[in-house]
């Protein structure tokens, strides 16, 4: 007979490949528990950015991405899963519980190109080439992220200035704010052995140079030097509302686009230092057809895999997931 729900093993495969979802400073803020096939996705306020990010949206974004990643996961290995968000008013990080059944047909052929794709996804702070015409970026992107209550707008070249002017305001008022840039250098480049982003993963000083619409880390050593601007489309994802919920479903969106984005060949970096920062997030507003909160923005273009940034590191799966002994 079928099992009704996933054993331990699977649970533990799918959430190490979830928690291969892109975080905020590769913080990686979320908790997993599993009791008696019920899974629970909670934020982990420890690891919120106190000063990039006090509000907890880019906790809660990071989360949502880890929940799309997780039931991406699931899907390939044969569970469809019923997601109820935030299943407890009373307490804000109490993001998701997961349940499971069987679909009527087994895993498809895209959910494993997915699937694939959590492995191979990366952020890469390089500048692009423009998106190959021959690739096909899953042309129904927009479609894609309606499903969670999320706008996709594709950004013209028009609005690059903006943009880049976005970036400086950030960019300028966080010069000299001492907690943001303490942060920045604690969760980035330098190898921890768990999170944080690595040097290899951030963009050397001439690439960086190149994208005028990155957030500025400390200079990386990504690759060799690519001597052209950055030519990504930029990509923005707005909701109507601007609360938790909405944030989640941000996350879970950013992911989907990415990986689709990634199984379609393409390269991928999410930008939020123009969303987290109030000035600069009105300015990206004034950009969208309608009246939506931007959450993110994504670059997506070609780059070269061969030379491609290092894979960030993530915790252990003990460190994030706790499996409630059976009750017999
Ligand atoms: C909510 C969120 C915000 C992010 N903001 C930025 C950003 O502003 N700039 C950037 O280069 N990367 C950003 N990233 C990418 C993370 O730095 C990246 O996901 C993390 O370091 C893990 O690395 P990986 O994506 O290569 O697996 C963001 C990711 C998430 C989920």
């Amino acid at each position: 007979m079928e099992p009704t729900v996933p054993d331990d093993d699977l649970i533990r495969i799918a959430v190490e490949l979830a928690c291969r979802a892109p975080s905020v400073h590769n913080t990686q803020p979320w908790r997993l528990r599993y009791d008696c096939g019920v899974l629970d996705l909670c934020a982990d306020p420890g690891r919120r950015l106190a000063a990039t990010d006090p509000a907890g949206r880019q906790l809660v974004v990071s989360c949502g991405a880890a929940l799309h990643h997780l039931s991406t996961a699931l899907t390939a290995l044969g569970w469809l899963t019923d997601i109820r968000r935030h299943p407890d008013r009373a307490n804000p990080n109490y993001l998701a519980q997961i349940r499971f059944h069987h679909g009527t047909r087994g895993p498809q052929p895209h959910d494993f190109d997915l699937l694939t794709a959590i492995r191979l996804r990366y952020s890469d702070r390089r500048p692009f080439d423009p998106v190959d015409p021959n690739l096909p970026l899953a042309a129904s992107l927009k479609d894609l992220v309606r499903q969670y209550g999320v706008r996709l707008t594709i950004l013209p070249r028009s609005a690059r200035p903006t943009l880049a002017t976005a970036t400086e305001l950030t960019g300028a008022a966080r010069r000299f704010d001492t907690a943001y840039q303490s942060e920045l250098y604690w969760w980035a480049g330098h190898s921890l052995p768990e999170d944080g982003i690595p040097l290899e993963a951030l963009a050397t000083a001439d690439n960086q140079a190149q994208v005028d619409i990155g957030r500025r880390f400390p200079t990386g050593s990504d690759s060799s030097s690519i001597l052209h601007p950055d030519q990504a489309t930029v990509v923005v994802l707005s909701t109507n509302g601007d609360d938790r919920g909405a944030w989640l479903r941000a996350g879970e969106a950013l992911s989907h686009v990415l990986l689709e984005a990634t199984a379609t060949g393409h390269a991928t970096c999410p930008l939020t230092h123009m969303t987290e920062f109030a000035q600069s997030r009105s300015l990206i507003g004034s950009l969208l057809p309608d009246s939506g909160v931007p959450q993110a923005l994504i670059r997506i273009g070609s780059a070269n895999e061969k030379d491609s940034p290092r894979q960030t590191p993530r915790r252990p799966i003990e460190s994030v997931l706790t499996i409630a002994p059976r009750r017999s």
